[in-house]
């Protein structure tokens, strides 16, 4: 088969390429302890499913969806964004349900993208951003995201002729897979530059309600004016254990949504809308569901994170996501550390250059794996390290 152009230029897809390694090494009777992909283990909590059981049951739930979601799922989660964040959106202009955050981000792309543009996607970086760039025939320039300036792209340093090419600057804080995170006045420095060069600010919020220790993440419409630039993306998958589900939503500026319904009409047909139903009680009890998850993952950062220090690995405790970014040995590569976790722990994890030269030095942890299965993981790091 003669497969186009922009499929044979598109790097294998990360996960898929990392599951078929870890399936090999599982076919040989190993024991892999899954620390790759974010992929919450918990259930969703019972209300949505309970809310899901009774909206299948309803046959006009079965026919195709709202195009741009569901009124009613679009209110809520209009609701959502005035309780959580403080921000106004109309539903019914500037706020569109998505069949997962990933679908939308993807589609924007090529709702404002041509050959020749240039998105300027962050280095570590979810692959998303960069991969439908380049199915349009745009170039993703890769701003680096280093510890030393608490992972933030510096956008000043960006080259002018990149820039006045520039049609997307893509962020997304809390941060995958770094796990740093951004305060309301990057997000100002980063509104001021895309109105400067008219640029659209697409924030990417997946992880906004997964923080711990008092942090609150900002969303990006908190800025003032922002709605002239910006859209925002957010997700149910991670706060309420919804991956499969695949519902989300984006907002803000009404032109940028425009044009993403535009792409998504003549795509795909929106979310199932008993799917809406469920999440629409997700969002209005956000506060509620959201707090048990949180406080799994805190608990298992701290743990994974003082194994980790023991067995030598100098890893931050993250402020949100459900990840640990985390440093390689002294003298080793990402993909090599990750490697040899991989084939002699028996411990899967990602290396940091699968989301981008950036990465190099790091590997991510994901914290979607129970309590045990973690401390044993971390058992066998530190084993590694030493040796033994
Ligand atoms: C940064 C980021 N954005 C978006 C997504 C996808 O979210 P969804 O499941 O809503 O498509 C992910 C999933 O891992 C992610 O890490």
């Amino acid at each position: 088969m003669r497969l186009s152009q922009r499929l044979t230029q598109v790097p294998p897809y990360l996960f898929a390429q990392l599951d078929a390694r870890k399936a090999a090494v599982v076919a040989r009777g190993v024991d892999v302890i899954p620390l790759g992909i974010g992929d919450p283990d918990l259930s969703t909590p019972e209300p949505i499913i309970a809310e899901m059981r009774q909206a299948v049951g309803d046959p006009s739930n079965h026919r195709y969806p709202d195009y741009k979601g569901s009124l009613s799922f679009r209110q809520a989660a209009a609701r959502y964004m005035l309780r959580r964040f403080g921000v106004t959106v109309d539903p019914e202009r500037e706020l569109l349900g998505l069949i997962g955050a990933k679908e939308g981000l993807a589609h924007l792309v090529w709702a404002l993208v041509d050959p020749g543009d240039v998105t300027l996607c962050p280095d570590p970086g979810y692959p998303v951003y960069a991969v439908h760039t380049a199915f349009c025939g745009g170039f993703a320039y890769r701003m680096p995201l280093r510890a030393e300036h608490g992972f933030l792209p510096e956008l000043s340093r960006i080259p002018t002729e990149i820039v006045e090419r520039a049609k997307i600057l893509f962020l997304n804080y809390p941060n995958n897979p770094t796990t740093a995170v951004a305060d309301l006045e990057f997000f100002e420095e980063a509104v001021d530059f895309c109105r400067r060069y008219g640029i659209v600010l697409c924030h990417d919020n997946a992880y906004a309600e997964i923080t711990y220790d008092g942090y609150h993440a900002p969303s990006v419409l908190e800025v003032q004016g922002a709605k002239d630039v910006a859209i925002e993306f957010h997700s149910l998958s991670k706060p309420f254990n919804m991956t499969g589900w695949r519902i989300g939503f984006a907002c803000g500026n009404a032109d940028a949504i425009e044009a993403l319904g535009t792409v998504k009409n003549n795509t795909d047909s929106g979310p199932f809308t008993a799917v809406q139903v469920a999440a629409e009680r997700a969002l209005t009890q956000s506060e509620a569901l959201v707090a048990s998850q949180v406080s799994v993952y805190r608990r298992r950062r701290d743990r994974m994170v003082e194994a980790l220090r023991a067995a030598g690995i100098a890893v931050q405790p993250p402020r949100g996501t459900i990840y640990l970014w985390c440093p390689v040995p002294e003298g080793e590569t990402s993909e090599g550390f990750a490697g040899r976790l991989l084939e002699e722990a028996g411990v899967f994890v990602t290396p940091g250059t699968g989301y981008g030269q950036e990465g190099e030095g790091f590997f991510r942890i994901s914290l979607t794996c129970s309590d045990d299965r973690l401390e044993e993981a971390a058992r066998r790091i530190a084993a590694l390290g030493s040796g033994g």
